[in-house]
């Protein structure tokens, strides 16, 4: 005799399809089963969007009444057992269709299964046409509630300059999501990824002894560069940039300025050009004044320049963090080298198909988003620029700028910001994907993000979100249908995720890898990965097809 079914579809319509389970039988949310309706010879898949009960009950309330028989039997020490369980106590998988497979493969479902259609849990096989539409980038297996279902999945390079991003709340497993596709993106070896890390955890896992870095891939050694303030074991630069690369706006933007300090700083900006940080720094405050004065017929006072000028100044020669006034200093960021910056040689490691990681979790953080702003900016220019010579063009891959916490830098805009200049992260997720850059924000409050900054990411890794209002502003900017999947995200523990993105025919569940049994199978190489399922080359730097779009 077969197998019972999980269960028989009962109905409802085209958008929600209600089957009842066998008795005995489960389902989580999230999961994926499939109803397999053989006359038509067609397999509709269904995903889980809730859980009900049922009750066959002889009268009104029958279920209400029963409870309160058995309450009343255990005060008295006694038991009661309900008749025929089985038939009268049940369950409804409540779904929403994801689309049909057939003989032409898979397609949007049109149609509602024949009335009573057997639903079993989707297998391997049924969901086995995904894998057409994965990219080169694996980053966990696909998972259908808390079942694990042994397909790679992951994303591809192309989809960097199309902008991703990583939501969750604190623990839910971004780093660990991020740590994978680093991993991935250096066995690929085919696009840019720079990683700024203000915690300080990507390098080597954080100083915990059982987490892994990206210094721990199999293809660091090729593959990553690594800037640090830290001192760490392996081959590594100082994080420096020079100081004629960074504009007014920078500063203006990550510092906080009194009006009148604001005002020496644009027409120092004026008189001085772009060595305006260097003579601020290098100048006296009464050949500062007397300069400007000159330039510009605007007097300005020794308190007000002084301030500026001292501020101006850390950056060359920063106070150690933590140490008291006066005390130790380390090295500044910025450098009065015009030729002594980290930006050309970053850029070229990018263009070449390397990950490059900045950590910068050393650094202040008016420092660390200094960096990050004189990076990008730079980055999109080169990119731009190339973009004028097809051919040139043509030879650099796509480019991806991750960063943590990135509400700070894509902030929402409040009523009154609309003068305010977009940062240069903004800028990117408008116009970046034309000059193949994009950017990947990674935080724990989307909400904070500007909306229609969210809209413009193509892929977006939904991860366990506490919060009812960040969940609502990403399932306004997906591609795909969310919010038939609100239970399903209210309830992912660590490491459970979900993928939206054009590329695929429906947001697809996953399971993040562990990046520590991660690095385990790209060590041994032939563990099966997505390379070595699709084409068989180890190295993964075999041309593949690209996923075409869906959305
Ligand atoms: N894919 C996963 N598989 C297993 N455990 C995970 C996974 N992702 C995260 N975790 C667990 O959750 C913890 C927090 O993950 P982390 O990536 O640091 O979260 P976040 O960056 O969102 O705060 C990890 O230390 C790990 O124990
Ligand atoms: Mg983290």
């Amino acid at each position: 005799m077969q197998a019972p079914p999980l269960g028989r579809i009962t109905g409802r319509d085209s958008t929600k399809l209600h089957f009842r389970l066998s008795p005995g039988e489960d389902v989580a949310l999230g999961e994926i089963v499939a109803a397999d309706d053989r006359a038509r010879r067609t397999i509709f898949l269904l995903r889980v969007v809730n859980v009900e009960y049922g009750y066959e009950g002889e009268y009104e309330k029958w279920e209400e009444r029963t409870a309160g028989k058995m309450l009343h039997h255990d005060r008295m020490g006694e038991t009661f057992e309900v008749t025929e369980k089985e038939r009268r106590l049940y369950k409804i998988g409540v779904c929403a269709p994801l689309g049909c497979v057939g003989e032409g493969g898979f397609r949007k479902a049109k149609r509602v299964p024949s009335h009573f259609t057997e639903v079993r849990k989707a297998s391997a096989e049924d969901l086995a046409f995904l894998s057409l539409h994965m990219g080169d980038l694996e980053i966990g297996h696909l998972r259908s509630g808390e079942d694990v279902i042994p397909l790679p999945v992951g994303i591809s390079g192309k989809a960097f300059a199309h902008h991703v991003g990583v939501f969750a709340t604190t623990g839910m497993g971004k780093s660990n999501l991020m740590k994978c596709l680093a991993a991935s993106a250096m066995k690929s070896g085919r696009h840019g990824l720079l990683l700024l890390d203000p915690h300080g955890e990507y390098y080597d896992g954080g100083g915990e002894s059982e987490k892994k870095g990206l210094r721990d891939s199999p293809h660091a050694a090729s593959r990553l560069t690594v800037y640090t303030m830290r001192n760490v074991p392996s081959a590594h630069s100082k994080i420096k940039v020079s100081a004629y690369e960074v504009q007014l706006e920078d500063i203006k933007e990550l510092m906080e300025f009194s009006d009148a300090q604001r005002e020496t700083l644009d027409l120092a900006w004026s008189t001085f050009g772009e060595e305006w940080l260097v003579t601020l720094y290098r100048k006296d405050i009464a050949s500062l004044i007397q300069e400007i004065r000159a330039a510009t017929k605007r007097e300005f006072r020794e308190s007000t320049v002084g301030i500026v000028k001292s501020r101006v100044s850390r950056l060359f020669g920063a106070p150690r963090k933590g140490a008291k006034k006066g005390g130790a200093t380390r090295e500044g960021l910025l450098s009065e080298d015009r030729g002594l910056s980290i930006t050309g040689a970053i850029i070229s490691k990018l263009h070449s198909g390397g990950v490059v990681l900045v950590d910068t979790s050393s650094l202040y953080e008016f420092e660390e988003l200094l960096v990050s702003v004189v990076l990008a900016r730079a980055i999109l220019d080169q990119s731009k620029e190339a973009y004028g010579d097809p051919e040139e063009f043509g030879k650099i891959p796509e480019v991806m700028i991750a960063f943590e916490e990135a509400q700070r830098v894509l902030r929402k805009k409040r009523p009154g910001d609309e003068k305010v200049p977009d940062t240069i992260f903004a800028r990117i997720a408008r116009e970046g994907r034309k000059f193949k850059v994009g950017i990947c924000a990674v935080s724990q409050q989307p909400k904070l993000i500007e909306p229609e900054v969210i809209s413009q990411f193509n892929t977006l890794f939904v991860l366990g979100l506490a919060d009812r209002m960040d969940r609502a502003i990403l399932e306004e900017g997906a591609k795909q249908d969310l919010a038939t999947m609100e239970n399903e995200i209210q309830s992912l523990m660590p490491g459970e995720a979900i993928v939206s993105s054009p590329y695929t025919p429906f947001a697809l569940p996953l399971m993040v890898h562990r990046y520590e049994e991660f690095l385990t199978s790209l060590k041994e190489l032939a563990g099966p990965t997505l390379a070595s399922t699709r084409n068989g080359a180890a190295d993964g730097t075999e041309t593949r097809r690209d996923p075409g779009f869906y959305a």
